[in-house]
């Protein structure tokens, strides 16, 4: 009984502790290279429409700033290329654009950060000895105004600065950098600011001449035989997307520096291409843009800092037409300007999640072993008495058909019944919670706000006491494995 009650409260600590120091986001960029760009407020009652709660903008537009007011809308302002030019060379010209586009429009306005340029190394890498120096006159400017703890500054930076980025564990930065990284590290982490990453999956496939599959771009799941594993950690990578990041990971702690988080300013996929861009399809992006906001919002890290959830803000809100260059370089859009959506997009959830991480659901973990997924799949459908019937042939849960999909459903209802007489999501390690809905279509999950199943959802008190054997041998397993790596997890906290 005692050790029940104990691991009952490591249990709720461990929760507690989720959901304290996690809560990803996910955000969108608006470019504004657009032939019928909608007025600064048009743009905010779209945003406000798709429950979007993060904002980049590239410039410090002062409609848009204005129209951005008590919103409770995070932003983050941009600094030009041109004007990072002479920034950098004046400390007065620093003052004078925080002033004007950052002191004058706090707090009504959230401000955030400031992105000082846009891939300044690989796209004007003479400018490079004046992006620092430039950085920090911004920042002395913030703390002449006071606003250093609300406002951070960074500097978006391009993949391309680092030539070999698989595997992660052996990426570096482009040795000719090293002093310009270094003192960006050094004023990232004196400052406590994070790194901007632009991570575009698509281009590492697109340029990748088929040395990766298309799956591992869209975050699909890999079979067996086409595991992406760095030889080195034995990590598996899951999506392109996550190698991307920990490449930059490893490459800054090449450096020494370590606590500096990566937030992913720019990613995306095109819906639309010219006759030699077959990659670009709304297929494609829809798949990309949802699974990697479901990415996102599961709120871990990659493999190499599994605790650091990754921020990120999608590319971009609306096409932009004007860009030069090729047809899908044109076709980065989620909402035409008239607010429609161009394929269903999941935004929402994402502030519902960080809202509020009240619901929490129960699915099979990724890359679990698939016999011990079978197992426990049949011990919650058995002897757990989850409710099945929704993924049998033909019913609403029976399609994507396959185990950790049948796997998630069981595990969840199982979860939602049991948990308030003790009942855990551990099924031998196999499941794991999460607070994004995994409902989707006509399939609601039990708990998820949308339920309105009849077979889900009774109260606690029907199921009294857990039945002896099978149940709560199993249930005692479970638990003693939450205990351990609950408190692995403490440890690794304190
Ligand atoms: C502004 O954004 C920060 C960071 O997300 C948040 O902590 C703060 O509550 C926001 N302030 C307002 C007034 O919404
Ligand atoms: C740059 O830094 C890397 C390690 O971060 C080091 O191996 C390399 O020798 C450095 N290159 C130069 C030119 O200093
Ligand atoms: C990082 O630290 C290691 C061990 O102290 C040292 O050998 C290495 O030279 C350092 N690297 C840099 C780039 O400072
Ligand atoms: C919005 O614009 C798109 C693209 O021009 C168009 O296909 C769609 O029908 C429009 N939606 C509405 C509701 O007008
Ligand atoms: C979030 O939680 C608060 C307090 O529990 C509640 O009042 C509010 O309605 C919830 N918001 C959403 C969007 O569910
Ligand atoms: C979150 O995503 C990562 C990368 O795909 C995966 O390794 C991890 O198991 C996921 N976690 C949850 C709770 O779904
Ligand atoms: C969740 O439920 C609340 C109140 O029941 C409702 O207002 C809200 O729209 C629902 N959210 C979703 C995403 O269904």
């Amino acid at each position: 009984m005692m050790l029940r009650e104990w691991v009952t409260s490591v249990f709720l600590l461990f929760i507690a502790m989720f959901s304290n120091t996690l809560g990803a986001f996910v955000g969108v960029n608006i470019g504004t290279a657009v032939s019928d760009m909608p007025s600064a407020g048009d743009v905010v009652t779209i945003l406000e429409a798709h429950q979007i709660t993060h904002v980049r903008l590239y410039d410090a537009n002062a409609h848009m700033l204005q129209a951005l007011s008590n919103t409770g809308i995070d932003v983050i302002v941009g600094v030009t290329n041109e004007e990072l030019l002479r920034i950098g060379e004046s400390p007065s010209a620093a003052a004078a654009w925080i002033n004007k586009n950052v002191a004058a429009y706090l707090p009504s306005t959230n401000i955030t950060a400031i992105s000082a340029g846009s891939e300044v190394l690989s796209t004007i890498p003479n400018a490079a000895p004046i992006l620092v120096p430039a950085m920090n006159y911004l920042h002395r400017a913030l703390v002449a105004a006071n606003l250093n703890f609300q406002v951070k500054v960074s500097t978006p930076l391009s993949t391309d600065i680092i030539p070999r980025p698989f595997p992660p564990s052996a990426a570096t930065f482009y040795s000719s950098w090293n002093s310009t990284i270094y003192q960006l590290l050094q004023f990232l982490k004196n400052t406590n600011s994070y790194y901007m990453l632009n991570a575009y999956p698509y281009y590492g496939y697109t340029k990748g001449d088929g040395l990766f599959p298309i799956e591992y771009a869209l975050f699909r799941p890999l079979s067996s035989v086409k595991q992406i594993v760095d030889p080195n950690t034995l990590f598996h990578y899951n999506s392109m997307f996550d190698a991307m990041v920990d490449a930059v990971y490893y490459s800054i702690e090449a450096f020494n520096f370590s606590g500096i988080p990566i937030v992913v300013t720019e990613s995306g996929w095109p819906w639309l291409g010219g006759a030699n861009e077959p990659d670009a399809t709304v297929e494609n992006a829809e798949t990309y843009n949802n699974n990697l906001i479901h990415r996102v919002l599961n709120n871990s890290g990659p493999p190499s800092q599994q605790r650091m959830p990754i921020n990120t803000y999608i590319y971009e809100l609306f096409n932009e037409d004007k860009r030069p260059g090729p047809v899908s370089v044109k076709n980065w859009g989620v909402i035409f300007t008239n607010g429609t959506a161009v394929y269903p997009l999941s935004l929402g959830t994402s502030n519902g999640i960080t809202g509020n991480s009240s619901a929490l659901f129960c699915v099979a973990k990724d890359g679990s072993d698939s016999d011990k997924l079978q197992a426990s799949l049949n011990w919650a459908c058995g002897p757990g008495q989850a409710d099945c019937k929704a993924i049998q042939p033909g019913q609403r849960c029976y399609f994507p058909d396959n185990l950790k999909s049948h796997a998630s459903y069981a595990f969840n209802d199982y979860y939602q019944k049991m948990q308030g007489v003790g009942g855990t999501c551990d099924f031998d390690g196999t499941a794991t919670t999460t607070t994004v809905d995994p409902s989707y279509g006509s399939c609601k999950y039990t708990g998820s706000n949308s339920s309105t199943t009849g077979g889900g959802y009774l109260p606690p008190t029907a199921f009294g006491p857990v039945s002896p054997l099978g149940g709560s041998l199993h249930l005692q397993v479970s638990r003693l494995q939450y205990l351990i790596s609950a408190t692995l997890f403490a440890v690794v906290f304190l």
